[in-house]
């Protein structure tokens, strides 16, 4: 039998990609299953965008091989993106990569930059990517808690010298899944300080930057002075516009980095197919039209949540930010205990804290990705399970 390498044994078990498996299990035995696992919205994407999609699938040369440059026009709309939003010009084809999705870019970018045991800051919880590209590139990741009493700010004073010495890469993501922390300018400016004076580079996942709600509005990595220089900065379609699926996104950066990335790309693959970043155009032009819909859907879903979780006796805090709640148990109860005894007892899939990191013990995360009355029904479900759990006699 052939054997796997070290490398591939360290990635351990992604519980956010074992959900599926279970909830088929669940539906087969014809639970009514509410899940509020992953963060996959049930809400349609731009109409502009599905006829698009209609429309390019029947032009040869859209399906042909994108090979790195892809598209132009997602290129040149994901700039204009930049500057409206951001204020930050980048040029289309040396500051720009199409990405089949965030995930592959955030990972692929560490088997550039990290050799064997070089540290790669990776914050705790973080998401899957990042631990990815960490130890398929033989990386030493160095695990940050978000801790509560920090606002869930990953926090540079907690890196030991020793370990800032070897770092070569951060990643960082705010507005933050699934703590939906945000991060204000001048903190971002401290870690943009420490990316400078380690020569390490910062990888920005800002694939919330758009989920924002009561006048926030999440800022882009480049707003803060000098952050070019130590930079990347990845938008993704999945979460602004419901497309999880099509597998789009790009990154941003200084074109050393960026040639890179496209580098590592072009011996790994061809690129997303040049129908789908066309129909991303339609998506991104929609923008002024579309995400501001979208956005008072998950606003929506949001309130009832916080509300409807607070009442059946979870900690909530309101988010600011993000599609979703992360939830406090309370009376020490055991978050993986509760999300599987949710699970099975209830039909109602949760992703716990210890699924995303050690440290998170005691909470657990809902998305906001079913209508607001069935994540009441959630709700009511899980202060079932959480009152018996209560009840329970400490053993
Ligand atoms: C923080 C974060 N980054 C990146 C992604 C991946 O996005 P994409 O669909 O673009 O790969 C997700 C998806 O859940 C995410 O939560």
């Amino acid at each position: 039998m052939p054997l796997v390498t070290d490398r591939y044994r360290s990635l351990g078990v992604s519980w956010i990609d074992t959900m599926p498996l279970r909830k088929g299990e669940l539906m087969e035995r014809g639970v009514d299953v509410i899940d509020l696992g992953a963060g996959d919205a049930d809400l349609d994407p731009p109409p502009q965008a599905v006829a698009r999609l209609r429309e390019a699938a029947g032009i040869p040369a859209l399906g042909r091989y994108g090979f790195g440059m892809g598209h132009r026009p997602f290129r040149e709309a994901a700039v204009r993106f930049m500057e409206e939003r951001f204020g930050e010009r980048f040029d289309p084809i040396t500051e720009t990569i199409p990405l089949i999705g965030s995930k592959e870019g955030l990972s692929l970018l560490a088997l550039a930059y990290l050799s064997k045991g070089d540290a790669v800051i990776v914050p705790e919880p973080g998401f899957v990517s990042y631990i990815g590209g960490a130890r398929l590139s033989e990386g030493d990741p160095f695990f940050v808690p978000l801790r509560p009493e920090k606002d869930f700010l990953l926090d540079v004073d907690e890196i030991p010298p020793e370990v800032a010495d070897r770092a070569r890469l951060m990643y960082l993501n705010y507005p933050n899944n699934p703590t939906a922390a945000t991060a204000p300018l001048e903190y971002l400016e401290r870690v943009v300080a420490w990316c400078h004076d380690h020569d390490v580079l910062l990888a920005y996942d800002n694939a919330y930057s758009e989920l924002a709600f009561d006048g926030y509005v999440p800022p882009s990595i480049f707003q803060v002075a000098g952050a070019r220089e130590i930079a990347v900065e990845f938008h993704t379609l999945s979460k602004t516009y419901n497309m999880t699926g099509w597998r789009l996104a790009w990154a941003n950066g200084a074109p050393e980095f960026i040639e890179v990335l496209a580098k590592v790309k072009t011996f790994v693959d061809m690129g997303q197919m040049m129908a789908v970043q066309a129909a991303g155009v339609a998506a991104l032009d929609a923008r002024h039209d579309f995400i501001p819909k979208n956005l008072a859907v998950f606003r929506e879903r949001r309130d009832a949540a916080v509300e409807a979780w607070r009442a059946a006796g979870f900690h909530v805090d309101v988010p600011k930010a993000t599609m979703y709640v992360w939830i406090r148990l309370p009376g020490g109860v055991d978050d993986i205990e509760f999300t599987m005894r949710l699970m099975n007892e209830a039909g109602v899939i949760v992703i716990p804290g210890q699924g995303l990191g050690p440290s998170c013990a005691g909470y657990f995360r809902i998305a906001l990705t079913t209508r607001a009355e069935r994540i009441v029904e959630g709700a009511e479900r899980a202060g079932q399970v959480l009152a018996k759990m209560l009840a329970a006699p400490v053993a």
